[in-house]
């Protein structure tokens, strides 16, 4: 697969981390693209500050330029994920304000009817936030909240984060083992 991976300046780096850890870029074509807000949020809560990516991931430096394939329909990707998504982002695609680069290819995998997933990050919701989700599932996005499940026991953060990467890996279809199947021996 050919897959955009982008962080947005929500809390959550962690979530970030641990989908890129179980994405193998040999396997799938890797576009990562922060913002800075994810970039400030990601020093305080990552360690030492920063993402650990495997060098044959392809990074981009800014959020701002559309000189990347994935702000054109016409560049053949598969799946975007926005994690964590900020609702400064969410409400931007939601109201088609493509004004950088990930608010731009949001709005291209939607318009081509190709598969947007969001893991939005914030409590409680104001009512623009729900509306915003609900306008971005209406228009074919899957939203998947950080709101992390127990009923596997997870004991570590990364376990417990593992629950919705999990969820995210198996919307894009991707095989994984992160956690135990509900009644099942998987
Ligand atoms: C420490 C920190 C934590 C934040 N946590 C959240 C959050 O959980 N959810 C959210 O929507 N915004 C959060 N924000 C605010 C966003 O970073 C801010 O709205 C920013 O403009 C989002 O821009 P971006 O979408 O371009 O990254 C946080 C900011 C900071 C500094």
């Amino acid at each position: 697969m050919r897959i955009v991976v982008a962080m947005t300046g929500a809390s959550g780096a962690i979530y970030t981390q641990r989908l890129l850890d179980n994405l193998d870029p040999r396997k799938h074509e890797i576009h990562f693209i922060s913002t800075k807000h994810a970039r400030e949020v990601g020093q305080l809560e990552l360690p030492k500050g920063e993402l650990k990516i495997a060098p044959s991931v392809i990074q981009y430096d800014e959020n701002g330029s559309m000189f990347v394939p994935f702000v054109s329909g016409s560049a053949k990707l598969d799946a975007m994920v926005i994690i964590p998504a900020s609702m400064g982002t969410i409400g931007r695609v939601a109201n088609g304000v493509s004004d950088n680069t990930i608010a731009r290819a949001a709005d291209v995998f939607l318009k081509e009817r190709r598969k947007l997933i969001l893991v939005p990050r914030e409590a409680p919701y104001n009512l623009i936030h729900l509306r915003n989700m609900a306008t971005l599932t209406e228009a074919g996005a899957m939203i998947i909240p950080a709101s992390p499940s127990f009923y596997t026991k997870p004991k570590t953060i990364t376990e417990l984060v593992d629950t919705i990467i999990a969820r995210v890996l198996d919307q894009l279809g991707i095989e994984h083992q992160l956690v135990k199947r509900w009644r099942s021996n998987e």
